[in-house]
């Protein structure tokens, strides 16, 4: 098969891709690095001519609520538009568990995250929406956001957050699978408050910034229910702990 990637030079795109290099299957990594812009269209039909499956793992740079929906709308059409004309058989999109629920509260991204599902879903395209929960490589950027005056305070609430790495993984078995036409959940093996998992994650580096959960902060301007950025029971849950994954990277060093 030829499998598309776009957004294949990010953080869950190039992991792919390299997984995907393994196969016998035949991969292109799509982003405007490589000459694919999906927003202006430019260089997406020759990237998805002859394609079979397209995998979107591409993210806004923006994350006002108009920028990062003007994006998700316009890059989601073109890729559906283009990929129809292919003859792509599998459109599979990346997402956040809970997005529907985080977009009812908050203006932002997650409306846009909820726009490109919807477009995907409403296409008559054969799709598989992935739903991961927050990777391991994101709780840094939660807990810098919730800094001030060396305290972070987080929402208060539970999260099932897994490795990068077994995201690339979980979207390759969809990728190489038939399209499942609804969402498919995935979550790390470890649930605990979002605060322990920013402590741990600051705890690596020894960073001195003291953590709190505070009930009245919102999650990305999200307000949200303890346990609503959990995946359902039919998620699949993945290998890393949190603990592997800083061995991991301390002996990557
Ligand atoms: N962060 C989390 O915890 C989390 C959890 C669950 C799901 N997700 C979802 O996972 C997805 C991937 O996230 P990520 O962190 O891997 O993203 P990322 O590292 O920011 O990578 C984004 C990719 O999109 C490409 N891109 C951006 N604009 C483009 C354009 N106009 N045309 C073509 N390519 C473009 C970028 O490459 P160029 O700059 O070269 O174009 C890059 O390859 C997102 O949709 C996100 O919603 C995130």
């Amino acid at each position: 098969m030829k499998i598309v990637i776009l957004g294949g030079t990010g953080l869950i795109g190039a992991r792919l891709v390299v997984l995907l290099e393994r196969t016998r299957h035949q991969v292109v990594s799509a982003s405007r690095r490589t000459g694919v812009n999906s927003f202006t269209a430019e260089g997406l039909a020759s990237a998805l001519e002859g394609a079979d499956v397209v995998v979107d793992v591409s993210n806004s740079s923006y994350t006002d609520e108009a920028g990062a929906a003007e994006f998700f709308e316009v890059s989601t059409l073109n890729l559906l538009h283009y990929g129809a004309a292919a003859g792509v058989r599998h459109h599979v999109a990346l997402s956040v568990v809970g997005t529907e629920r985080l977009a009812r509260s908050e203006g932002g991204y997650f409306r846009a995250k909820a726009l490109q599902e919807r477009l995907v879903r409403e296409s008559g395209r054969p799709y598989t929406i992935v739903h991961a929960t927050q990777f391991f490589e994101f709780v840094r950027s939660i807990a810098d956001r919730g800094t001030a005056s060396g305290v972070t305070r987080v929402a208060d609430v539970m999260i099932r957050p897994m490795a990068a790495a077994d995201v690339a993984h979980a979207a390759l078995g969809i990728a190489l699978g038939r399209p499942h036409e609804r969402v498919v959940e995935f979550g790390g093996p470890e649930v605990a408050s979002l605060e322990e998992f920013v402590w741990r994650d600051l705890l690596r580096d020894d960073d001195p910034r003291q953590v709190e959960a505070d009930p009245l902060a919102r999650y990305f301007g999200a307000e949200i229910g303890e346990d609503e950025l959990l995946p359902g029971a039919d998620a699949t849950l993945t290998a890393t702990r949190f603990a592997d994954w800083v061995a991991r990277r301390r002996a990557a060093r």
